[in-house]
C-alpha cells in the first residue's frame, strides 16, 4: 500500500500516453505548441513495467490521459495489456472525442466503460473558437455513440469567463434525458502560454448559483476521492457536478499520482515534477523504481496551495504535458 505522510492512501494513477493533441484549446496550449520527440515518450513496455510495479504496491485505478490518448499508435493493444495486470480493477479514459467513436465497441469489449469527454460548448462556431479546430460534429457523434453503447460518460466543461458561461443551463439540460454527468470545471493556470493568470471570476460557488437560477439542485453523495461536488435535478436521468480545480477543496482526500508521457511524476497537479521514472527504467535499475516512488510520495505536500509556492513555472506548463 502506498501512503503519504498525511495518511492518504495512493491507489489511483493518471497516466498520460502522449502530449500530442488534435485540438488546440486556448486554455490549454498555444496554436504553435511544441510537442516532444516520440523517442522521449515512455514505450509500451516501460509503461507496463511501471504499472506492474505500481499495481503490486496497491494501485488499482488507472486513468489514461493525454494530450489526446487516441493519437498514440497502438493504444488499444496497450490498454489490453494494462487490463491484464493483476490488481488493476478499473481503467478509465479522458478524451476529447475527435477520434474516439470508432474505438467504442472495442473499449466495451475490453470492459472499459468509464469515459470522460472534454466538451466546453454545444455550439459549433464557439467550438472552433475555443479549440481552434473545426471538429465539433465528430465530438458530438462520439457523445451520441458513447450513450448508445451505455458507457458511463462524464462531460468535462471548463468554465471560462466571457466565453461559455451563458451555456451552463444548456449543458445542464443534457442531463434531463441522458444518463450522464456534466461536470463544470474551474479554469486553472495550465495554459502553456506563460501569460499571467490573475485568478478566476467563475469559481464553483458562482457556477452553482448560476445553474440554480434555472434548475433546482439537490446535493447527492459524492463518491470517495471525488474531484466533483455532485447534484441531481428532480426528474433528470443524469447529474451535474462542479470541480473546484482552482479552489482545491479536495486535497485532503487526494489519492492520485500523475505520470507524464515522458515519465515525469507529479504527486500534486500544482507541484513540480518530483521524479523521472523513465530514467530509472532506462538506466536498467528497475529495482530502484518502487523505493524512489515511495520516497517521492512521502515528501508529498498536504495540499495544492503549498505545492504551488514551489511551482514557479506553472503558467508556462500546458495541461497536455501534465495530463490533466
Ligand atoms: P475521475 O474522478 O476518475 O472521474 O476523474 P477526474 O474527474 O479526476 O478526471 P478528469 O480527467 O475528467 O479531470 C477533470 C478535471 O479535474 C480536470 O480539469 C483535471 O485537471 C481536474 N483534476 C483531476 N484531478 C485533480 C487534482 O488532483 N487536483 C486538481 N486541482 N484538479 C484535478
Ligand atoms: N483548466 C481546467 N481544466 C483544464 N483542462 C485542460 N486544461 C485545463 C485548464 N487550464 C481539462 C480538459 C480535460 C481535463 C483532463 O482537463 O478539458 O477535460
Ligand atoms: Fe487537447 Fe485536452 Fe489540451 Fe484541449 S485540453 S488542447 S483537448 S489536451
Amino acid at each position: 500500500m502506498l501512503t503519504d505522510a498525511h495518511h492518504r492512501i495512493i491507489d489511483y494513477v493518471r497516466l498520460s500516453v502522449t502530449d500530442r493533441c488534435n485540438l488546440r484549446c486556448t486554455y490549454c496550449m498555444p496554436e504553435n505548441m511544441h510537442f516532444v520527440q516520440r523517442d522521449t515518450l515512455l514505450t509500451d513496455n516501460e509503461i507496463l513495467q511501471l504499472l506492474q510495479t505500481l499495481a503490486a504496491a496497491g494501485i488499482s485505478k488507472i486513468r489514461i490521459t493525454g494530450g489526446e490518448p487516441f493519437l498514440r499508435p497502438g493504444l488499444m493493444t496497450l490498454l489490453e495489456n494494462i487490463k491484464a495486470i493483476p490488481g488493476i480493477k478499473e481503467i478509465a479514459i479522458t478524451t476529447n472525442g475527435v477520434l474516439t467513436q470508432s474505438y467504442i465497441p472495442a473499449l466495451r469489449q475490453l470492459g472499459i466503460t468509464h469515459i470522460n469527454l472534454s466538451l466546453d460548448t454545444l455550439q459549433a462556431g464557439r467550438f472552433l473558437q475555443i479549440t481552434r479546430r473545426n471538429r465539433f460534429s465528430a465530438v458530438m457523434d462520439t457523445l451520441q455513440s458513447l450513450l448508445q453503447h451505455n458507457m458511463q460518460v462524464k462531460i468535462n466543461a471548463v468554465v471560462m469567463d466571457q466565453v461559455n458561461t451563458d451555456e451552463l443551463a444548456a449543458f445542464t439540460a443534457l442531463t434531463r434525458d441522458n444518463a450522464l454527468s456534466v461536470r463544470f470545471i474551474e479554469e486553472m493556470p495550465f495554459n502553456g502560454q506563460g501569460h499571467t493568470f490573475s485568478g478566476i471570476e467563475w469559481n464553483y460557488h458562482k457556477i452553482l448559483a448560476s445553474i440554480a437560477e434555472t434548475y433546482p439542485l439537490e446535493k447527492i453523495a459524492d463518491p470517495p476521492h471525488s474531484t466533483s461536488l455532485n447534484y441531481h435535478i428532480p426528474g433528470h436521468k443524469g447529474n451535474i457536478g462542479v470541480i473546484p480545480a482552482y479552489s482545491r477543496t479536495f486535497c485532503g482526500t487526494c489519492n492520485r499520482l500523475r505520470i507524464s508521457a515522458t515519465g515525469s511524476m507529479k504527486t500534486c497537479l500544482y507541484g513540480n515534477d518530483v521524479l523521472n521514472v523513465k530514467e530509472i527504467l532506462r538506466d536498467g535499475s528497475p529495482q530502484q523504481l518502487l523505493p524512489a516512488i515511495q520516497s517521492a510520495i512521502h515528501a508529498r505536500f498536504a495540499n495544492g496551495f503549498e505545492a504551488e509556492a514551489h511551482h514557479t513555472e506553472k503558467t508556462m506548463e500546458s495541461m497536455s504535458v501534465i495530463g490533466g
